[in-house]
């Protein structure tokens, strides 16, 4: 991560984000900042526009009005820019069956920002993917076509990439989904230590009892709108968001 940067690592100001061909926003009027090393949980019902705003954090969405800075750039014009610095795991992705890439490769594509376009990958890149699939538990599946696995491997195959590029940021949508609890709780060890090595983790989730044991930020969201922005201890995060009305995340 690059240290020594000044304020808050994301700031949204007054944001509507639309679909193209959306008569309306999905976003409307969020605003949210969040300082470097915060674990920020986001919840609300389905819907609600909580991957519409991880999508929006990572500059892959229009936003029509308002302002968003992460990582120093912004995200409009300077969407790149924030990519490098971003690792994003997605909601329910699956790998093509066909899919012409090892488990290897897959986790390499998350040094593309970093190797840049004309030069192979070096020793640094491939300690880099070694040492993601070791924190995963998944180093005997380097050589694996990545469609041939399940979708549990495939999702910890993602997370690894992402790890891989080193980000100051991660945003992970529903990351746990299909994980047994053994892969919960061991990314949960693991979340926990990146956030105390300064990474910012936002993360959309139901998996209430997979949280850091310190407090977390939780950050609800209904019809496109933030309802309620509040601290509060891990063990009380499911109360806080039941509190807002609608259903958990996803539930
Ligand atoms: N590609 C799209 N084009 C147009 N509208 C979309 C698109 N994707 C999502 N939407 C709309 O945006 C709103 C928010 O969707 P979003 O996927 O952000 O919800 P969510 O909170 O992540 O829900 P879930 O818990 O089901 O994942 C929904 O009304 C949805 O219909
Ligand atoms: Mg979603």
């Amino acid at each position: 991560m690059t240290m020594g940067e000044e304020g808050p690592i994301i700031e949204i100001r007054g944001v509507y984000t639309a679909y193209e061909g959306a008569d309306r926003p999905t976003l409307q009027d969020v605003s949210l900042t969040i300082r470097r090393g915060e674990y920020v949980v986001i919840g609300g019902p389905n819907g609600a526009g909580k991957t519409t705003l991880l999508e929006t954090i990572n500059g892959m969405l229009p936003i029509t009005h308002g302002d968003a800075v992460v990582c120093g750039h912004h995200v409009r014009g300077d969407g790149i820019q924030v990519r490098c610095r971003v690792g994003y795991l997605l909601q329910n992705f699956s790998f093509d069956p066909l899919t012409p890439f090892t488990v290897g490769e897959v986790v390499m594509m998350g040094r593309f920002g970093k190797i840049g376009l004309f030069r192979k990958p070096g020793q640094e890149d491939h300690e880099a993917v070694a040492r993601a699939l070791s924190l995963l538990g998944i180093g005997d599946l380097a050589d694996r076509p990545i469609g041939q696995l399940s979708g549990g491997q495939q999702q910890k195959v993602l997370l690894a990439q992402n790890l891989a590029r080193d980000p100051d940021i991660l945003l992970l949508d529903e990351p746990f989904s299909n994980l047994d609890m053994f892969a919960r709780e061991s990314i949960n060890a693991l979340l926990t230590r990146l956030v105390a090595q300064g990474v910012t983790v936002v993360i959309v989730s139901h998996a209430f009892d997979d949280l850091p044991d310190r407090t977390v930020r939780v950050v609800v969201m209904q019809e496109g709108r933030i309802v309620l922005d509040r601290e509060c201890a891990p063990g009380l995060v499911e109360q806080v968001i039941r509190g807002c009305g609608g259903s958990t995340a996803n539930a």
